[in-house]
């Protein structure tokens, strides 16, 4: 593991990526498993190391707004305001690609993602020979996105060259996807996944009509329906139903995720590590849920049960996440 906060540390990890490493690295949504995105064998060491299909296309993260335009081509002017307004920051932007960006990047595919991260780390370590990495989350195909170091480790320790730490990340899910492909020939906006940024700012911004996110109509490569899976299985129960069956359960104790106080007086009757309340607020619930349920993992318990958040729009990006990463979700 090497520190970010340490510059010699941080100019390793430049080095190890120039010379076709692979790097984990902290940003703003969850930790990336990064490989210089112009050196096709270190970016399918990528796949290699994550187990992930080909032709799920990955993310390129820039340090400068004007290395956008050497990745993508006929870049309509909502995308700059957009990359203006939001970067760096967890908005991913789907653009056409340039003839520079290697097939192995996109999976074949015509268009490329791009962002600019937000942690200080990143920022300076792409500063550093000005790199431009290819990066998705740093877990292996189909489970949970890291969000610390030590969880990068949990799930990849061995299959790559180092982890930059750079602490807890601060939104803590990944990033709003926004796509802008077809804008010059339709004028279509659309939100491909769900994150912190939602479709109403992305509108604001730019003035325009944007299509929201549709939970069932997703055509993206590496749309998958079980995905973001801790270790045990997760099940999505309402609040009275984990009152209920907690009272005559006495073994086999799952690891039970709260986040409202009516829950409180029960769950205190738990081994504490069996527990995990999170915040109340949606922005807190997010930065701590994929931690929370690393942690239960780690414990071996035999099943994870969560509090149904709100079906609300705001919680829209944590429960498109946990649909997934449920067990009802199939495999
Ligand atoms: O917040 C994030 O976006 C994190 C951090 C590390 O930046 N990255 C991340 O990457 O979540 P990943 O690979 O786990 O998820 C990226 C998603 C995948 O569903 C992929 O299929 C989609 O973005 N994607 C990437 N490039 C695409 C493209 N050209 N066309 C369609 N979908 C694309
Ligand atoms: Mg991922």
């Amino acid at each position: 593991m090497l520190d970010g906060a340490d510059d010699r540390q941080l100019k390793k990890a430049a080095e190890l990526l120039h010379n076709g490493k692979l790097v984990a690295i902290p940003t703003e949504t969850v930790y990336g498993l990064a490989a210089d995105a112009f050196n096709d064998d270190a970016v399918a060491a990528i796949f290699a190391a994550k187990g992930r299909p080909a032709d799920h296309p990955l993310i390129v993260h820039i340090g400068r707004i004007e290395q956008l335009n050497q990745l993508a081509r006929d870049i309509p002017p909502p995308a700059v305001e957009l990359a203006k307004y939001f970067w760096p920051g967890p908005l991913t932007l789907l653009l056409n690609k340039s003839q520079h960006v290697p097939d192995v990047v996109t999976g074949g595919l015509a268009t490329v993602g791009v962002r600019m991260p937000k942690h200080d780390v990143t920022q300076a370590l792409l500063a550093e020979n000005d790199l431009m990495v290819a990066a998705p989350s740093a877990n292996p195909y189909k489970r949970l996105s890291p969000t610390s170091a030590e969880q990068v480790l949990h799930g990849l320790n061995g299959k790559i060259d180092a982890v930059l730490d750079g602490g807890m990340c601060h939104i803590g899910l990944e990033s709003t996807i926004v796509d802008l492909t077809a804008f010059n020939e339709t004028g279509d906006i659309s939100i491909r996944r769900s994150g912190h940024i939602t479709a109403e700012q992305i509108s604001q911004v730019i003035g325009l009509p944007v299509n929201a996110w549709q939970p069932h109509e997703l055509k993206v490569a590496g749309n998958v329906s079980a995905h973001y899976q801790p270790g045990p299985p997760l099940y999505l129960k309402s609040t009275n139903e984990i009152a209920t069956k907690l009272r005559t359960l006495h073994d086999n104790i799952p690891g039970v995720v709260s986040y409202s106080d009516e829950l409180s007086p029960i769950l205190k009757a738990l081994p504490p590590t069996r527990w995990i309340a999170l915040p109340k607020d949606k922005a807190g619930f997010a930065r701590a849920l994929y931690a929370a349920l690393y942690q239960l993992d780690r414990q071996c318990v035999p099943e994870i049960w969560l509090e149904t958040p709100p079906d609300t729009l705001q919680w829209q990006d944590v429960n498109d996440r946990l649909s997934r990463a449920a067990t009802e979700a199939g495999t």
